[in-house]
């Protein structure tokens, strides 16, 4: 896993185990702290240790492909956790959510909380990509800007700062700290007689980040509302913040039910069977089409945050209280 920085992969991870170790495997968790080359050494530690099977949730999409020659002499299958691993033809199978369908439902939020169908606006919108070594980060861009792209171009939508191409707007490492800095710089040149009525971010961290800036430049209070802030991952802090009325929406991604994914995919190769994909199209990682299993994400705001996160067992009501 990345890292333990993040609740999500914690989750992931400690699911995993559960559900792998019910099944009666062995397995051996690694984090890697988001640096690349701790990831490197530990599956390198892996594969010498006797792998059967590697799930890597990589940190850097780009840099794994020479450790996996070494899997594939010795006929380690490798599924790919939640982000693909690209360039390598040995990534045997990927276990993700339909990214695309996260940056749709971004997208389609903004829309509907703006009302853009109905023909309102001009509203002032900003963006905020995720990191450009995580392919799930294009693919979550894709997926919102065409949907925001026509309300842009024919100017319900107006990005102040014309930060509107991936690289001006991608996150490296999805750092909330620094989506807050590059909030801060915006606000400062480009809001200082312009209100924010949006953020498409792709994340909770970024959004998060983003809302700090905004505070402290003076938004969330009843003369000057916080924008409409699209995140993801459902973090407790965001189910806080969405309960106060700060972040607006997130999309949930129920680690558990990929977890489930995973180790049934882990199964299934260990008794030499077909593990299950729902798509063999879409993620082509520059080396081969992989299959997939793709899992529906889901978009809460205060409205069925209760149901979906809550209910559903996911976050307990006493974290957020
Ligand atoms: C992505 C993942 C998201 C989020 C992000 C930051 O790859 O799909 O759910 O966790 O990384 O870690």
């Amino acid at each position: 896993m990345p890292t333990q920085g993040e609740e999500r992969w914690v989750e992931d991870g400690n699911n995993m185990e559960r559900l792998l170790e019910e099944k009666g495997y062995e397995t051996d968790l690694q984090y890697a702290e988001d640096v690349v080359e701790n990831q490197l050494a530990q599956i390198e530690n892996m594969i010498t240790r006797g792998a059967d099977i590697l799930i890597i949730a990589s940190i850097d999409g780009e840099a794994l492909s020479g450790i996996l020659e070494q899997a594939e002499i010795l006929d380690i299958p490798v599924i790919s956790y939640d982000r693909l691993i690209m360039n390598s033809e040995h990534v045997s199978y990927y276990a993700t959510f339909d990214n695309y369908g996260v940056g749709e439902l971004q997208g389609e939020y903004i829309v509907d909380a703006l009302g853009l169908e109905d023909g309102e606006g001009p509203f002032n919108i900003e963006l905020f990509g995720g990191s450009p070594d995580d392919n799930n980060a294009y693919f979550f861009w894709d997926g919102a800007m065409d949907v925001l792209t026509p309300y842009i171009d024919n100017g319900q939508l107006v990005v102040q700062s014309n930060q509107t191409d991936f690289n001006q707007a991608a996150i490296l490492r999805f750092d909330g700290e620094v989506a807050q800095t590059r909030m801060d710089n915006i606000l400062t040149a480009h809001y200082s007689n312009e209100n924010l009525d949006a953020i498409l971010s792709p994340y909770d961290g970024i959004s998060l980040g983003a809302i700090s800036s905004l505070q402290s430049q003076g938004y969330g209070t009843e003369n000057r509302p916080l924008p409409i802030i699209t995140g993801q991952d459902a973090f407790v802090a965001t189910a806080r913040s969405i309960e106060n009325g700060e972040q607006t929406q997130t999309i949930f991604k129920d680690t558990r039910l990929l977890a489930e994914r995973a180790a049934n995919m882990t199964e299934s190769l260990i008794e030499g069977k077909e593990p299950e994909v729902n798509d063999t199209e879409s993620y082509d990682n520059n080396a081969k089409v992989v299959p997939s299993y793709l899992i529906d994400p889901v978009s809460v705001d205060k409205d069925n945050l209760e149901e979906e996160l809550i209910e559903s067992g996911y976050i307990d009501r006493d974290a957020i209280e």
